[in-house]
C-alpha cells in the first residue's frame, strides 16, 4: 500500500555549523516493493557527531559524502511493515543505515535483532558505540590492568563506555568533559576515579594531580582544550587511539596537532580507526559488551528527542555539549 511520508533533505553543505538551511522537510511516497525488497517504518533514529563529516565533501573520507538532495544519512532502528524479502519477515525489527525519513527501504547492511531487546540498550551499547567502544580500547589501546586510561568526551555515548570497560579491565580511569554535572555523573554514577572539566583554567594541574602515574592509554574522542595536556602527560610506549575530533568537524581549519618529537622518543602508538573497516569484530564485541552489561559493569543515558524534525536543530546538541548521553530521535 502507497503511504505518504515525511524525509529530511542535505540540500546545503555547512562550512562551519550546521544551519537549518542545511535541511529541507519533504513528502514522499512510499515505493511498490520489487522482489528482495522490504519497508520499514522507523522508530528511533541516532544522531551522531560524524553527521559533520558526511557532510564535508572531503575525498580522503571513508565514506562517500551525503549528495546535495539526498535523504540526509542516519543510523536507526525500525520495525518491518511490508516485505518481498524472505529473509525480512513483516514484524521483524531491524537495525541498519537508514536516513533521516520515517520510512525506509531496508538496505543490505540491515541485520534484524531480538524484539523484546530494548531499543536504547541497542542503540546506546550494542550497536555504534559500543562496536567504536571495544574497537578503539580493547583492539588498538590493548590496555593492561593497571594502566591509566583517559578518555575524552567522557560524558559522551563511546566516552562513557569506554572508560566503563576500562574500569572493569582494571585500569584507573580518568574522565573529561564540559560540565560539572557531567563530571559528577562519570564519577558518581559510572564509577570514573577522576573526571575533569575542560573548560576548567587549572586544567593542567587538575590533570597531573589526577593522572600521579602519568598516562599510559589516551582515547582521544574530541579533539581541544585537553589534547596537548594530555599527550604531553603520556608515559613511554603509551597508545593514543584517535577516535573523533569533534572539536574540529566544524572549523575551516583543524587545530595543530601534538609534536612528533614524543611519538619518536618515548615510542608511543598514535592510531586511528573507523569502525566500518572493523565490522568483522561485530560477534566478538558483541559478546563482550552482552558480558559487561550482564555483569552490571556498563550504565548508559538516552538523550531523546522526539519527532523526526527534532533532528535538524537536534544535531547541534552534539557540538555544544547539550546532549546527555546516546542523541536519538524517536520517531
Ligand atoms: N572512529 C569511529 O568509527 C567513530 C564512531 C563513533 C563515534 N566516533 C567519534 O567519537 C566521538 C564521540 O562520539 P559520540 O557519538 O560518543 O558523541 P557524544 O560524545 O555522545 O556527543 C558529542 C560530545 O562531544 C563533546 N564536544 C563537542 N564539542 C566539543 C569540543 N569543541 N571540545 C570537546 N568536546 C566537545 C560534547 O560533550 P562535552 O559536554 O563533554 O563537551 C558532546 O556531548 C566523536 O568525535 C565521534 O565522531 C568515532
Amino acid at each position: 500500500m502507497l503511504m505518504h511520508y515525511k524525509a529530511i533533505t542535505f540540500v546545503k553543505r555547512p562550512t562551519t555549523d550546521i544551519t537549518p538551511d542545511t535541511f529541507e522537510t519533504i513528502t514522499l511516497e512510499t515505493p511498490a516493493l520489487k522482489e528482495g525488497e522490504f519497508l520499514v517504518k522507523q522508530t528511533h533514529m541516532s544522531l551522531d557527531p560524524a553527521m559533520r563529516t558526511w557532510m564535508q565533501d572531503n575525498p580522503s573520507s571513508y565514506i562517500p559524502p551525503v549528495a546535495i538532495g539526498e535523504v540526509m544519512r542516519a543510523f536507526g532502528v525500525g520495525e518491518v511493515v511490508e516485505s518481498k524479502n524472505p529473509a525480512f519477515t513483516v514484524g521483524a525489527r531491524v537495525v541498519g543505515v537508514t536516513g533521516w525519513a520515517e520510512y525506509v527501504l531496508g538496505g543490505p547492511d540491515m541485520q534484524v535483532v531480538p524484539a523484546e531487546l530494548p531499543v536504547e540498550a541497542l542503540l546506546c551499547v550494542l550497536h555504534v558505540p559500543g562496536l567504536t567502544a571495544y574497537v578503539g580500547l580493547m583492539e588498538i589501546a590493548r590496555p593492561k590492568a593497571g594502566e591509566t586510561l583517559v578518555v575524552s568526551g567522557a560524558a559522551g555515548s563511546v566516552g562513557s563506555l569506554v572508560g566503563q570497560m576500562a574500569k572493569a579491565e582494571g585500569l584507573r580511569v580518568v574522565g573529561i568533559a564540559g560540565s560539572e554535572e557531567k563530571c559528577r555523573w562519570l564519577v558518581e554514577e559510572l564509577g570514573f576515579d577522576a573526571a575533569l572539566n575542560y573548560r576548567s583554567a587549572n586544567l593542567a594541574a587538575e590533570l597531573a594531580e589526577a593522572t600521579p602515574n602519568g598516562v599510559d592509554v589516551y582515547f582521544e574522542n574530541t579533539g581541544g582544550a585537553a589534547q596537548h595536556l594530555v599527550f604531553d602527560r603520556l608515559n613511554r610506549f603509551g597508545r593514543v587511539t584517535v577516535c573523533g575530533m569533534i572539536a574540529d568537524y566544524s572549523r575551516e581549519v583543524p587545530a595543530p596537532g601534538p609534536s612528533w618529537v614524543d611519538i619518536n622518543i618515548k615510542a608511543l602508538r598514535v592510531e586511528g580507526f573507523v569502525i566500518v573497516d572493523h565490522y568483522d569484530k561485530i560477534p566478538q564485541a558483541t559478546q563482550a559488551l552482552s558480558g559487561y552489561l550482564q555483569k552490571g559493569q556498563l550504565k548508559y543515558r538516552a538523550h531523546v528527542l522526539k519527532g523526526l524534525d527534532s533532528a535538524i536543530d537536534g544535531v547541534n546538541l552534539l557540538f555544544s555539549g547539550e546532549n546527555k548521553g546516546k542523541l536519538l530521535v524517536e520517531l
